[in-house]
């Protein structure tokens, strides 16, 4: 089975718990980690070694918090050194991050998807109007009584601000898509949706800008996508957009999860699809 879920944030206890419980129901599952996880250094490796170790493939994209460098963090890579240090410690478990080849999962009808994790961040164009600028958009957010603590604790190094990483980023992953064969079926995994759309879900919608890019959305309609796997919003969701699935996965903080008990958090993304291929 081919399973997903985002936002653990094991920083809080009840989340923890839940994922010591969290067990594969095959030997074969694979587990798709869209970002989120922790903050800390020693919670993210408690999870990848955690679940490395009970699912057959792990494969992680990174959200903002996992990129966090609070004053207390006794981690001291800003930026660009973290993700990469994050990456070698996933590198250590045999999780796949952005930064490796594109793998194949092979489903039980004898079909097979490449999951591509892609992470690239957002640079305020999820703004209500272009009239006025990020930093004015920002502003504007924060006199609505809305401001992401990532404009406190995300450190952005070497690059000048978040909106030149998600470039850069935007540019690699696009270079990463256009390889793969016309032929083959595409799994998006991202922590932030790559489309407008869910964010209309949002309490406040001036917390957009923090959701994402308006330069990703075209790859919601590149041939072979089947499906987008997305966190961030702790809003779970499924819409069918333009014959694409966008799925939110995140299980959320415990305000957000434990309203709504379930006997499994993690999303069934086979199911899912092997119904949308009979309605193809
Ligand atoms: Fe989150
Ligand atoms: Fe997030």
């Amino acid at each position: 089975m081919l399973l997903a879920i985002s936002d653990l944030h094991v920083s809080h206890a009840a989340n923890r718990l839940l994922v010591e419980s969290l067990r594969p129901t095959t030997p074969n599952d694979w587990l798709l980690l869209a970002g989120d996880i922790a903050e800390q250094e020693s919670d993210f490796t408690w999870v990848i070694s955690t679940l490395s170790q009970r699912f057959a493939q792990v494969v992680w994209t990174p959200g903002n918090h996992e990129l966090w460098c609070t004053p207390k963090d006794p981690l001291k890579l800003p930026g660009v050194l973290r993700y990469e240090h994050l990456v070698n410690i996933c590198r250590k478990y045999n999780v796949l991050t952005p930064e490796d080849e594109f793998c194949r999962y092979h489903m039980g009808d004898g079909s097979a998807v490449t999951i591509a994790p892609v992470f690239t961040l957002y640079d305020y164009s999820f703004r209500n109007t272009f009239d006025y600028t990020a930093d004015q958009a920002i502003e504007r957010a924060r006199r609505c009584g809305v401001i992401s603590s990532d404009e406190f604790f995300l450190k952005t190094y070497p690059h000048k601000s978040i909106i030149d990483w998600c470039r850069e980023r935007i540019q690699y992953t696009e270079k990463r898509l256009n390889i793969i064969p016309d032929d083959e079926d595409i799994i998006l995994m991202s922590h932030f949706p790559i489309i407008r759309k869910p964010l209309e879900s949002l309490r406040n919608t001036e917390f957009s800008i923090w959701c994402g890019s308006e330069k990703t959305h075209q790859w919601a309609s590149r041939k072979g996508v089947r499906m987008v796997v997305y966190g961030h919003l702790h809003i779970p969701n499924i819409e069918y957009i333009q014959n694409i699935i966008h799925i939110e996965v995140s299980l959320g903080y415990p305000r957000d999860w434990q309203e709504h008990r379930k006997c499994s958090y993690l999303v069934e993304l086979d199911g899912l699809l092997e119904h949308a291929n009979e309605y193809r």
